[in-house]
C-alpha cells in the first residue's frame, strides 16, 4: 500500500515535469520558427514587381485626381490607362506633353511630380498591364 502510494506520488512529478518540460520545448520551437521565419524574410525579400510597384504608386500619387480604375475618368484627371512611356514621363517630370501628342484636356491643373522619376518604368507597367 505504501510503495503504491509513492508509485502514484511519483507518477504524478513525473508528468507535470514533463508537462512543464514539453511546453517550454513548444515555446522553444515556436520562438524559433518566429526568428526563422523572420530571418530568411530579411535576407531573401521577395522582390515586389514592377507592376505591383507602378499599382502601389497609381494609389498612393495619382486617385487623388484620376480614377482607381485607370480605364475611367477620375474626379479630376481623365482616363489615362494605356499612356505611353513618354507620355507619362513628361507629365510627371515637367506636367508636360511629348512633342506632337494631343492632350485630353487643356486644363493645366496636374502638377509634376518629379521625385517620381525613378518610378516612371513601373507606373508605366501598370498602367499598361504588364504583369
Ligand atoms: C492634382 C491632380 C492630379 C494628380 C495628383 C495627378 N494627375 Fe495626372 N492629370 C491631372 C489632370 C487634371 C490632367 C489633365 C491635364 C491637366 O489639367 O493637367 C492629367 C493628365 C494626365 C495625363 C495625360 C492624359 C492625356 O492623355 O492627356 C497622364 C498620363 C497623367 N495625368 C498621369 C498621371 C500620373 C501617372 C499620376 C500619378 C503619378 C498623376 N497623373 C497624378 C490631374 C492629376
Amino acid at each position: 500500500m505504501h510503495s503504491a502510494q509513492r508509485h502514484h506520488f511519483s507518477g504524478y512529478f513525473n508528468c507535470l515535469a514533463g508537462c512543464i518540460l514539453s511546453a517550454s520545448l513548444m515555446t522553444g520551437t515556436f520562438l524559433a520558427g518566429c526568428t526563422h521565419k523572420s530571418d530568411s524574410s530579411a535576407v531573401k525579400k521577395e522582390p515586389v514587381s514592377l507592376y505591383d510597384r507602378g499599382r502601389i504608386i497609381y494609389v498612393t500619387r495619382c486617385i487623388a485626381c484620376h480614377n482607381q480604375d485607370p480605364h475611367q475618368p477620375g474626379s479630376i484627371g481623365p482616363a489615362i490607362y494605356g499612356s505611353s512611356l513618354e507620355l507619362i514621363t513628361a507629365r510627371v517630370m515637367h506636367a508636360g506633353y511629348p512633342p506632337g501628342y494631343k492632350p485630353q484636356r487643356a486644363t493645366h491643373i496636374m502638377p509634376p511630380l518629379p521625385d517620381l522619376k525613378g518610378d516612371i518604368p513601373a507606373i508605366y507597367a501598370f498602367l499598361n498591364g504588364k504583369k
